[in-house]
């Protein structure tokens, strides 16, 4: 592709730009674009033009677009571009050891944004840096999958607030030292927003918005590649409406998926995201990233073009919001997630893979995929972060690589179909209170539902759950990257068994787990000798000693074999010293002994309990025992891998 193309459109831009007068704003603000633009245009033209240059009008279109990031820029109010300002010299702010998320649903966690508010002290306390409120934006009633179905993006959920709360609440957590995180949901509109209102009325422009077909020729030739998401709610990717014709639909029949092939969509979802971040919002989590470009002849999911037109979206924050970060949720093949993780792309990311080996090697006592997994999977570009979680608001599914378990003799499908059995307590011996999500008999693929007490065992065995529980937060505290609490886990919560009653609800098993606010757990958090006091003791003393410890910034680690295929090791290295992470995943006792740790002197410490230990008597660790020990290396030596 010829690029001297970029300098000719550079210059017709600028003159676009300075002839629109309602977008010349202050000298300042032209200057700080103009800035912008010599930065960031080159490249945002040739993503732009390898999505779009096929067509006669893709330098208006590009005109277009730049036009309305510099009057999004211009309105960005001054708080924030201080905060741009700041985070400029700051980049790396989202890889601190300091940071800690939690998440949550407006309504069940604290009724409304004012409610939010007033749970501020609570975040404080716990020791948040980063809330992600769940979709809180108009949404259909009562279908409305969690609020991914957006009706407008510019108007709060009314039940929740207004955009104002919103942007109050925004600053108040900027005052609080803790950043907002809110879904983009860019893969599909709901069926009641305007955009689709007018599509289903007929209108072609609002129409080329969506993938509608007047016909099956089409959904029948796209449906050839294409997996099946929710196979409860519809089979297929497409639905039809009441005039005939059939619109593609990933998720549920209401949330109908947006066509980027056209341009007009691009512009329009970029005006959403401003508008968005001139709200406050510092991190957008982008949903369901893996769908959103498709293509004929192959299965639409991870096309190389979601990953241009992430880069795409990703300028168009440089050159008008530019400390706004981008949040990957790809909940696919590892391969597939690494290559949303990238500074240009998606800085930070859900660590899905993590996630769901913790529950394996809990249900097996066995870390071998786990320790694998960070071994080959956890290292990440420079100036990325992973966000590492136990659960989250959606199911778990086990989306480990079947060539890695291959590797250690494991069959990924039969080793799936033991997981989800383990899980739903249909295993002998299983501690698990899960639920299926998705069964789907005609691929035998399930996911699990269910909160982190009940998974791991709460209801039928209160001491040993709890040990785990902690087991399993000590890993996403302590690999790297920002661990992300799904808030009511901290205090035990259990699973919600009468989430069908509610309105629109009985269809989707997530609600299980997405239960309303423990008023009563949270106040036991105080009360010595309960489990929530335990647990979230635990959870606490790890926050703390994690945000003074160093070695915990960033996501570097080195793998450490035990040659113990219960305990899970791992070292995370810093100057001169390396914190050791040791967590015994069986259900009793387990000795290392005293060569396992040869390459290290053999006092120190560990960080959790502050006690000395000595490493050349070897060591033994508890049942669900964690430490995290500091070591120096034996003279001379640098971190290493034991084998
Ligand atoms: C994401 C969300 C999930 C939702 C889906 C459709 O995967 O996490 O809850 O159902 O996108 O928006
Ligand atoms: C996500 C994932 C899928 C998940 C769903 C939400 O995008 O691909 O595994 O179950 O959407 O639940």
């Amino acid at each position: 592709m010829d690029f001297s193309g970029g300098t000719t459109a550079l210059s017709h831009i600028r003159s676009a730009l300075a002839h629109t007068p309602d977008i010349s704003g202050s000298a300042s603000d032209d200057a700080d674009f103009q800035a912008h633009l010599d930065m960031h245009f080159a490249e945002l033209c040739e993503l732009f033009h390898s999505l779009y240059g096929g067509r006669a009008d893709w330098l208006d279109q590009l005109t277009a677009l730049i036009q309305q990031c510099a009057q999004s820029w211009r309105e960005r109010p001054a708080g924030l571009k201080a905060m741009d300002a700041e985070r400029a010299g700051n980049t790396g702010w989202f890889q601190s050891n300091t940071m800690l998320g939690g998440v949550c649903y407006v309504d069940r966690y604290a009724e409304d944004l004012a409610g939010v508010r007033a749970r501020i002290p609570y975040f404080k306390e716990l020791g948040l840096t980063y809330l992600h409120l769940m979709p809180l934006f108009l949404a259909p009633e009562p279908f409305s999958d969690g609020g991914y179905a957006v009706s407008s993006y510019r108007q709060v959920n009314p039940m929740l607030g207004t955009m104002e709360d919103l942007t109050v609440l925004a600053a108040d957590l900027r005052a609080n030292g803790i950043s907002l995180v809110v879904d983009f949901i860019f893969n599909h509109t709901s069926n009641e927003h305007e955009w689709a209102t007018k599509a289903a009325a007929g209108d072609p422009e609002f129409s080329d918005y969506y993938w509608m077909h007047p016909d099956r020729t089409m959904p029948d030739a796209f449906e050839k590649d294409v997996r099946e998401i929710f196979p409860d709610d519809h089979p297929g990717s497409f639905v039809q409406q009441a005039d005939g014709r059939w619109v593609w639909t990933t998720f549920h029949t209401y949330q109908w998926d947006l066509n980027y092939s056209n341009p007009d969509v691009f512009r329009a979802m970029a005006g959403e995201m401003l508008f968005l971040a001139n709200q406050g919002v510092d991190i957008l989590r982008m949903d369901a990233v893996a769908f959103i470009w498709k293509q004929l002849g192959t299965p639409s999911e991870n096309l190389p073009q979601a990953h241009t037109l992430l880069r795409a979206f990703n300028k168009v924050c440089r050159l008008a919001a530019p400390s706004m970060l981008f949040k990957s949720e790809a909940i696919v093949h590892p391969d597939e997630v690494a290559k949303y993780i990238d500074p240009a792309e998606c800085q930070i990311s859900y660590n899905p893979l993590q996630m769901a080996l913790i529950w394996d090697s809990l249900a097996t006592r066995n870390v071998t995929l786990l320790s694998a997994a960070l071994e080959q999977r956890h290292t990440i570009p420079d100036g990325t972060a992973w966000v590492n979680y136990v659960r989250s608001h959606d199911d778990i599914g086990w989306t480990f690589a079947d060539e890695d378990a291959a590797e250690h003799g494991i069959n990924g499908f039969e080793h799936r179909r033991f997981l989800n059995s383990f899980y739903v307590n249909r295993f002998p011996g299983s501690f698990a209170r899960g639920v299926p999500f998705q069964d789907n008999p005609k691929t035998g693929d399930c996911r699990i539902s269910g909160t982190t007490a009940s998974l791991a065992g709460l209801e039928q065995d209160p001491v040993h759950a709890v040990s785990r529980i902690l087991l399993a937060h000590s890993v996403i505290f302590s690999t790297g990257g920002i661990p992300l609490l799904y808030l009511g886990d901290e205090v035990g919560q259990l699973n919600d068994y009468q989430y069908a009653l509610e309105d629109g609800h009985d269809a989707d098993s997530r609600w299980v787990h997405r239960p309303h606010y423990p008023a009563a757990q949270y106040a036991r958090r105080e009360e010595p000798g309960t489990l929530e006091s335990t647990i979230y003791a635990g959870l606490r003393r790890m926050i703390e000693v994690r945000a003074h410890t160093a070695e915990f910034a960033g996501t570097r680690l080195i793998d450490f074999h035990t040659g113990n295929p219960g305990v899970l090791a791992y070292q995370r290295p810093g100057d001169g010293t390396v914190v050791l992470m040791l967590a015994n995943f069986t259900d009793f006792p387990q000795v290392l002994p005293a060569a396992t740790f040869s390459g290290f002197m053999p006092a120190a410490v560990d960080l959790l309990s502050d006690e000395p230990w000595r490493l050349d008597g070897g060591l033994a660790l508890a049942a669900h025992q964690y430490v995290w020990l500091r070591v120096r290396p034996q003279d001379g030596e640098q971190p290493r891998n034991d084998e």
